[in-house]
């Protein structure tokens, strides 16, 4: 009897050293251990040994080898399912690296450029950038800038609106100028301030060579005390020359907005002479001051805005505004 537990148990223990899968696995602990077992079969045959001690003896025996054996089912299934999992994960690997071809290695669209490169010159001035919302109320667009609802300087602006739930009609709009963001800099900042604000706006336009119904501005503005016009050419020049080149100068020429008194226009001249429109300016008109918060007594300020656009445009020689917006990537290579 202890012998026939020993050749059964060293059966089981080669079977299961041999397995290579996990249904062999599942087979063998059936043949084995299961009730047709070999192990169980001679679980059995125990009542027709003859003494006692011989019974003891053989169901001890039994019993660790039982043990024995399913010890040795446990270890090596759980052998298997690590190399069966090994070989899941090895099969199923995804380099998230991998590159079929060559990445093409791209670059900052030249409307971006520019913003960039006019941050740069302007911070080096000693300006902050400051930021507004694209959808913009009404009275920041307009009224704050001393345009109420019925002034007819806001025909200038084609102007988008915008259904807002919960705001009446026509009080939200798409901005159609930077210059909301000087309200609500003086609303948030205490003077001195000396901000520029780049941004995207919104014009009722149809799009054309040099129109886009999107383009960018950058509005500019300073507040301290005994701010003057001087102030305000010295700095428009300081930056022609810096962003343009030492070859460039600028002038003033005088114009009408209704948030700035007096008001003008600049112009940038080439090395060979040309004039070149660039933006409008002026003194903060006092309403604007006193809108934002600001006491006209104590403070007085400049601003102005220009488009980006237009720049990158002349900068790069591009004819059509249009070219800049089509996301074809033949002409964002060559820049
Ligand atoms: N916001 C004006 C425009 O879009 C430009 C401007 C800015 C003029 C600041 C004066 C001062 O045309």
């Amino acid at each position: 009897m202890l012998d026939d537990i020993a050749a059964a148990r060293d059966a089981a223990l080669e079977q299961i050293a041999e397995a290579t899968s996990l249904d062999d696995i599942v087979r063998i602990d059936q043949d084995v251990l299961g009730k047709k077992g070999a192990l169980t079969q001679l679980k059995t045959k125990l009542g027709s040994l003859a003494s006692h001690d011989d019974k003891r003896a053989a169901g001890q025996e039994l019993n660790s080898a039982q043990r024995e054996v399913s010890e040795a089912i446990d270890a090596r299934r759980a052998e298997l399912r690590a190399t069966a999992r090994a070989a899941t994960v090895a099969a199923e690997r995804l380099d998230l690296t991998e590159f079929v071809t060559a990445p093409r290695r791209g670059h900052t669209h030249i409307v971006t450029q520019a913003w960039e490169r006019l941050e740069d010159v302007f911070t080096g001035l000693g300006f902050t950038v400051a930021e507004g919302p694209e959808v913009e109320t009404d009275w920041h667009n307009f009224e704050a800038l001393n345009m109420p609802t019925s002034h007819p300087a806001r025909n200038e602006f084609d102007t988008l609106f915008v259904d807002h739930a919960g705001a009446p009609a026509g009080t939200t709009v798409l901005r159609t100028h930077t210059s909301p963001v000087q309200i609500r800099t003086m609303l948030t900042l205490e003077p001195p301030i000396y901000i520029i604000a780049p941004g995207r706006v919104f014009r009722r336009d149809t799009p054309d060579a040099t129109h886009m119904p999107v383009f960018h501005q950058i509005e500019g503005l300073v507040i301290d005390r005994d701010i003057n016009l001087g102030h305000l050419a010295g700095t428009i020049e300081a930056f022609t020359k810096a962003f343009f080149g030492e070859g460039f100068t600028s002038r003033l020429r005088p114009s009408y907005f209704p948030f700035t008194e007096p008001s003008g226009e600049f112009d940038i001249r080439t090395p060979s002479g040309e004039w070149l429109e660039l933006g409008g300016c002026g003194m903060v008109h006092p309403n604007v001051l006193r809108y934002g918060g600001i006491d006209p007594e104590e403070w007085s300020g400049f601003a102005f805005g220009f488009g980006i656009d237009r720049m990158a445009k002349e900068r790069h020689v591009v004819e059509d505004l249009r070219e800049m917006f089509t996301g074809d990537i033949r002409f964002s290579e060559q820049f």
